[in-house]
C-alpha cells in the first residue's frame, strides 16, 4: 500500500499521494501555495516546517540561517512524515541585493534602485528593512516600483533613516562606486508604519506679521477659490465643501505657526492617505498659493516663512501609491466597506465635526478613511 502523509497548511489538510511533492499536494488541495519554477531554483515556494522531518535534498540550496529555522523548498520535497507548514515570516527573509542607483530627492529623501539576488514577491507600498552592520534599527525602505511594470526594484527612505546607511548608498558617491554595491534586506512587510512628521517649530511673530486671523482667512478664501476652479486640484475636493477646506487649513496652519492647540482633525499623512499626489502636483498647488500670497501684498520674506510650513509636510503628502490610514500605530488594511473600530487617538467626526475621544467606538468608512462618531453612526444605521 502506498505511503501517504498528512500535510497541514493555513487551516487546510491534504494527504500526499505516491511520488508527490509537498508543493503538488498543496496545489492539488487548492491550498494556494506560492510557486514559480517548480524545480528548486527560484525559491518562491519556500515554506517553514513547524513540525515533521525535512529531507536534506529539500534544504540543500538554502542559506544556513534558513535551514536552521526549518525552511525548505516544497517543490524539492518528497515528504517522509506528516508536516505542519506555514508561510515564511518576513523577518526571516533576508535577500541579497545589488545597488544600481542612489538618488537624493528634492525633499531630502533617498531613492534606491536595485536588483535582488532572488525574486521577491511584493506589492507597491510594502516595505523592506535594510540590514546595516552594527545597528538594530534597520532603515525602512518603502517600495515605489511595481512588480508588473518594473524590472528593477525602487524604494524610498526617509532622510533621517538614510543617514545610517553605508556611504555608497547615500547618493553622494560616484556612479562606479554605487553600481553593484552589495547590501541585504529583510521583508517585504506590510506593517512598518511610516514615520509621521512631528509638528514644526512655531514662529512667534509670523501670524501677526501676516496680518492675523483676518488676512490669513482672506488669503485662504482666495486660494481655495482657485483650487476649486483648478482642473488638476478640484477632483480631489469633490466630497469636501470649500468652507470646510478653508476652516481646516486655517486652524491647522494657525496651530503650526503659533503653537496654539486649536486644530482638531487628521494630521497630513492620514488626511491625504488615499490621494496620489506627485511632486509636480504639489508644486502646482504651491504656485497657486504663491500667486495668492502675492496678490495679498505679502513680502517675499513673509511668503518664504509661510510656505516653509507647507513644504515641511511635503514628505507626508507626496507619494506614488496610496497609504493605509492609521489609527495610532495600527494600519487599517481592509480598504473596502465599513467596520466599527475603537479609536486610539482623539479626533473629530467627519460628519458632524464633534470631538471623538480616544477609546470611543466609531464607524470607519475604509475607502475614504472617514469616521462617524457614535451618534452619526446610529443615524447612518437607521438610514440603511
Ligand atoms: C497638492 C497638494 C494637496 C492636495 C491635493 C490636498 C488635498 C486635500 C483634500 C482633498 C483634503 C480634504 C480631505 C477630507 O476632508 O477628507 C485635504 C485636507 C487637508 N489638507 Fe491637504 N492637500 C494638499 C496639500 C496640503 C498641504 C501642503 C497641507 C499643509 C501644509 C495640507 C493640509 C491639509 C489639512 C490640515 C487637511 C484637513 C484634514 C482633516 O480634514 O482632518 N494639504 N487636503
Ligand atoms: S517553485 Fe521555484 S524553488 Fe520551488
Amino acid at each position: 500500500m502506498p505511503i501517504s502523509h498528512v500535510l497541514s497548511f493555513e487551516g487546510g489538510r491534504v494527504e500526499t499521494q505516491e511520488d508527490e511533492s509537498v508543493l503538488n499536494a498543496l496545489l492539488r488541495a487548492g491550498l494556494n501555495p506560492a510557486f514559480s519554477c517548480k524545480s528548486g531554483s527560484c525559491q518562491t515556494c519556500m515554506l517553514q516546517a513547524e513540525s515533521g522531518d525535512i529531507p536534506e535534498r529539500a534544504q540543500r540550496v538554502l542559506p544556513m540561517h534558513l535551514r536552521r529555522l526549518r525552511y525548505f523548498l516544497p517543490c524539492r520535497c518528497m515528504p517522509t512524515s506528516a508536516m505542519s507548514l506555514r508561510r515564511p515570516h518576513p523577518n526571516d527573509l533576508v535577500t541579497g541585493c545589488q545597488l544600481c542607483e542612489a538618488n537624493v530627492q528634492e525633499d531630502g529623501r533617498l531613492e534606491l534602485v536595485f536588483e535582488t539576488g532572488r525574486p521577491i514577491k511584493y506589492r507597491t507600498g510594502q516595505q523592506l528593512r535594510i540590514l546595516v552592520t552594527g545597528r538594530d534599527d534597520e532603515p525602512v525602505l518603502t517600495l515605489t516600483s511595481s512588480p508588473e511594470r518594473d524590472m528593477l526594484m525602487i524604494g524610498i527612505i526617509d532622510a533621517q533613516a538614510a543617514r545610517h546607511l553605508p556611504p555608497e548608498m547615500q547618493g553622494q558617491m560616484s556612479d562606479e562606486e554605487v553600481f553593484g554595491f552589495a547590501f541585504e534586506v529583510r521583508g517585504p512587510f506590510d506593517d512598518v508604519p511610516p514615520r509621521e512628521l512631528p509638528s514644526p517649530e512655531a514662529d512667534a511673530t509670523l501670524w501677526d506679521e501676516l496680518g492675523g486671523d483676518t488676512r490669513v482667512r482672506a488669503v485662504l478664501e482666495a486660494f481655495y477659490t482657485k483650487v476649486y476652479a483648478d482642473e488638476q486640484l478640484a477632483p480631489f475636493f469633490v466630497k469636501v465643501t470649500r468652507d470646510r477646506a478653508i476652516d481646516k487649513q486655517f486652524s491647522f496652519m494657525k496651530q503650526c505657526v503659533t503653537g496654539e492647540k486649536i486644530y482638531m482633525g487628521d494630521r497630513p499623512r492620514n488626511a491625504h492617505h488615499w490621494m496620489i499626489i506627485t511632486h509636480e502636483l504639489f508644486d502646482h498647488r504651491q504656485s497657486l498659493m504663491l500667486a495668492t500670497l502675492k496678490e495679498h501684498g505679502l513680502t517675499d520674506e513673509l511668503i518664504a516663512r509661510w510656505t516653509a510650513y507647507e513644504e515641511y509636510f511635503r514628505p507626508d503628502i507626496v507619494k506614488s501609491a496610496k497609504l493605509p490610514r492609521y489609527l495610532g500605530d495600527q494600519p487599517i488594511i481592509n480598504t473596502s466597506g465599513v467596520t466599527r473600530e475603537v479609536i486610539g487617538e482623539s479626533t473629530v467626526c467627519d460628519h458632524c465635526q464633534s470631538e471623538v475621544l480616544a477609546g470611543e467606538t466609531v464607524l470607519l468608512h475604509h475607502h475614504m478613511g472617514t469616521i462617524s462618531c457614535g451618534r452619526c453612526a446610529d443615524v447612518e444605521a437607521v438610514a440603511e
